[in-house]
């Protein structure tokens, strides 16, 4: 019990020293001089949203909040830091699922670029879809997701959402891609897993299924030592010509036409 409170604190504090270097770092809207990043900063990110969608996603989101039912869950990733394996909806939304400006950012991604193909790995209850298919209605999003029971609910969500343009896959994403040749994703959000070493081997082998424009999400970069390291090693990699810091999440590009360059970027 002690060493967990230890650890914990040890993670709080470790996290904070990290905000702190990110908000030093952090950059407006000011001072960027690339078109590429001033344009995603000035029109995608101020892209407004939908009136109808944002009153969905309120009622979708007090409906998970809202739900005492619980399931069973198989984990395939690093593992919540928090849970048990029997779960209660609620619990599962509160923990795992993309909220507030994170998960903005995923419509107006969607909304602005208009990815034809959108592929996530990690559905959990769905939001991080729903705001996907939302953002874009004539693109195709396919959603990964291992655990059947979690991804039954995420389905539900779909339905009676009316959310139309998506694909849920029951499949590790291990087994998603050895099946998965001849496709092409335009932006790809990896949402899942947490393992930084397993984070490189997923974007390693997704490069035959994506190209030099495909937006790359990645969450929680910041979830763990391991998730920093794989971070810190792809804004490193000479592949990815654009790199995003946006905290929680980080975006990569591989835009071989734009000079190699990190930015930090507050939303
Ligand atoms: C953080 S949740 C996803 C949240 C969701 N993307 C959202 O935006 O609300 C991560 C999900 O990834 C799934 N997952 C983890 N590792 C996986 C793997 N190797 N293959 C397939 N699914 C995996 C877990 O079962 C979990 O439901």
């Amino acid at each position: 019990m002690v060493f967990l409170l230890k650890f914990s604190l040890f993670c709080s504090v470790n996290l904070l020293k990290h905000y702190i270097q990110y908000r030093i770092k952090a950059k407006g809207r000011h001072g960027i001089h690339s078109p590429f990043i001033y344009t995603f900063l000035n029109e995608c990110l101020t892209t407004k949203v939908d009136k109808n969608f944002l009153s969905s996603r309120k009622k979708m989101n007090y409906q998970l909040k809202k739900n005492e039912s619980k399931i069973e869950i198989n984990d395939f990733g690093a593992g919540s830091k928090r849970l048990n394996n029997t779960r209660k909806i609620k619990e599962i939304y509160k923990i795992s699922s993309s909220k507030g400006k994170y998960s903005l950012l995923l419509y107006k991604l969607a909304h602005y670029y208009h990815p034809k193909n959108i592929l996530e790995f990690g559905t959990s209850l769905g939001i991080g879809t729903f705001h996907l298919a939302s953002g874009n209605n004539s693109g195709k999003v396919t959603t990964v997701e291992a655990c059947e029971n979690t991804l039954n609910e995420a389905k539900r969500n779909f339905t009676n959402f009316k959310i139309k343009n998506v694909t849920a896959v029951h499949s590790t994403f291990d087994a998603f891609l050895s099946s998965s040749q001849n496709r092409s994703f335009d932006l790809v959000y990896i949402d899942g897993h947490h393992d930084g070493k397993a984070l490189l081997v997923y974007l390693e082998k997704l490069k035959p299924l994506t190209h030099n424009d495909t937006i790359f999400i990645l969450d929680d970069i910041r979830w763990s030592d391991s998730m920093y390291s794989a971070w810190t090693t792809l804004i490193n990699d000479p592949y990815y010509h654009v790199s995003l810091d946006f905290f929680r999440m980080g975006i990569i590009l591989p835009r071989k036409q734009q000079v190699k360059e990190h930015f930090t970027i507050r939303l």
